[in-house]
């Protein structure tokens, strides 16, 4: 058990790294926060008009959450690569160093399950995709990515991560409430706009 806490912390601190930030203040580009949704993720960093900034963003943000459930699975086994994935989710959406208020997870869920169960990765990424190439709304992709996540694990594993999923879902869902509510109002913005 202590070892499990190592690794949530390790994942939660690892997790907590506003790459987004860290990325758009390197480059001069603003503060994020007060852009567009003021979210600190990739989708915003679009609206500063900087493309290689805003996919570096997704890698490094989907990276944190893939290293820490590799690491850990590497070192101690599945139970430590689950929860250093979920903590990693954790620290991206509620870091320390921003008062906890973070991101919404949506690159680092990918990563943590594309490095957790790369099937059900692969499946979530394309019902991002897919959702993405019909809508052009970045949350709605998301939206439709996180809640797929129970589906694909019932049909392309042995459901092991089944409370893992439903626990990531409402994660996400958590902190889309204000996408939801533009989502519902029809006025959130399309993919790339200023917003
Ligand atoms: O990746 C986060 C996305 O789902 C929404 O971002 O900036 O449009 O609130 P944003």
């Amino acid at each position: 058990i202590p070892t499990l806490i190592l690794w949530a912390v390790l994942g939660y601190l690892f997790g907590s790294i506003p790459f987004g930030l860290v990325i758009t203040r390197m480059l001069g580009l603003g503060d994020l926060r007060e852009i567009g949704s003021g979210n600190i993720g990739a989708t915003n960093v679009l609206r500063t008009g900087n493309k290689p900034a805003a996919l570096a963003t997704l890698l490094l943000d989907a990276g944190k959450g893939a290293i820490a459930v590799l690491t850990a699975r590497a070192v101690i086994g599945e139970d430590a690569a689950q929860i250093a994935g979920l903590m990693a989710l954790t620290g991206h959406c509620f870091p320390v160093w921003l008062e906890f208020r973070g991101g919404k997870g949506v690159a680092t869920f990918l990563g943590l399950i594309l490095a957790l169960s790369w099937p059900v990765g692969l499946a979530c990424c394309l019902t991002w995709a897919v959702v993405a190439a019909l809508g052009r709304i970045s949350s709605l992709a998301a939206l439709a990515a996180a809640a797929s996540v129970t589906l694909w694990v019932l049909l392309l594993t042995d459901g092991a991560m089944l409370v893992l999923g439903l626990v990531l879902t409402a994660l996400v869902f958590s902190r889309h409430r204000e996408n939801i509510a533009r989502l519902r109002e029809g006025t959130e913005p399309r993919i790339g706009s200023r917003g």
